[in-house]
């Protein structure tokens, strides 16, 4: 994958700025970064707050492979970013909450939303990953809201790190990873992500939409990218959207 960079100072969302340029044709490698955003948009329809200080980019892909396996592009995302994290920040406290938070401490330093679009034929003809990390946000940076649940990485590690070589780094960890998936497949993602995460084996809510609609313990993941959920009553149930809160 050869890397184009096309950086600007604002966007509305460089995930509708990806998709615009994917349409035109922009080749695989294409990332469209932005110093902040105006209307970042986050999973289920959220906002995605995005001041000057964060990292907000996304990167067009054209896998040819089989549209069912596409969702591992967001665990593949996962994995190299916590790899380069952990790497430049010197820690092993950065986890993946399943589908694609970044926690450290508990605390959100990075979220992830992929789109794809299929052709006619229905053949990849792109998807977008959009990665939003918090390098050097102060608290009065974040929405009230999100000031306990959200983490800025330069702060906790006290590091000066810019974005631009915390993308760099990000971007070199995706390449990489991103060959050896093409190449050997699955396993290469879910085995990392399997040692990543802080999901597997608790007990969870699964929530849609906010709502509670179902609980248990996270038994697996499969290679859809969905995690299997047991109950007490020993009935399993698979999810692949949706978003979990960990009981402890
Ligand atoms: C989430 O809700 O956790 C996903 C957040 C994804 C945010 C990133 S920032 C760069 C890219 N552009 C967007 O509008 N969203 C993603």
């Amino acid at each position: 994958m050869k890397i184009q960079l096309k950086q600007f100072d604002v966007l509305q969302s460089t995930n509708v700025t990806a998709v615009a340029f994917a349409k035109e044709g922009a080749p695989e490698g294409t990332v469209i970064v932005a110093e902040r955003q105006e209307g970042g948009r986050g999973r289920m329809h959220r906002v995605w707050s995005s001041p000057k200080g964060g990292l907000w980019f996304t990167i067009i892909l054209r896998p040819q492979i089989d549209p069912q396996y596409v969702a591992q592009v967001t665990l593949l995302a996962g994995v190299a970013v916590v790899r380069a994290l952990r790497k430049l920040y010197a820690t092993e406290e950065i986890m993946i909450k399943w589908p694609n938070d970044l926690l450290l401490q508990g605390k959100k330093v990075c979220g992830i939303l992929s789109e794809m679009q299929l052709n006619e034929n229905g053949s990849i003809d792109y998807a977008i990953v959009g990665i939003g990390v918090n390098v050097d946000l102060n608290p009065q940076d974040f929405p009230e809201d999100l000031r306990n649940t959200a983490a800025s990485l330069n702060a906790s590690f006290g590091k000066n790190y810019t974005c631009t070589e915390v993308l760099g780094n990000i971007l070199q960890e995706f390449a990489v990873l991103y060959q050896e998936w093409l190449e050997e497949g699955a396993q290469v993602i879910l085995e990392p992500w399997k040692k990543l995460n802080c999901t597997l084996n608790r007990r969870v809510f699964v929530k849609d939409n906010d709502e509670v609609i179902f609980s248990g313990e996270v038994v697996a993941i499969n290679e859809a990218g969905a995690i299997i959920v047991r109950n007490e009553e020993g009935e399993s149930q698979s999810f692949d959207f949706g978003e979990i809160s960990i009981r402890y």
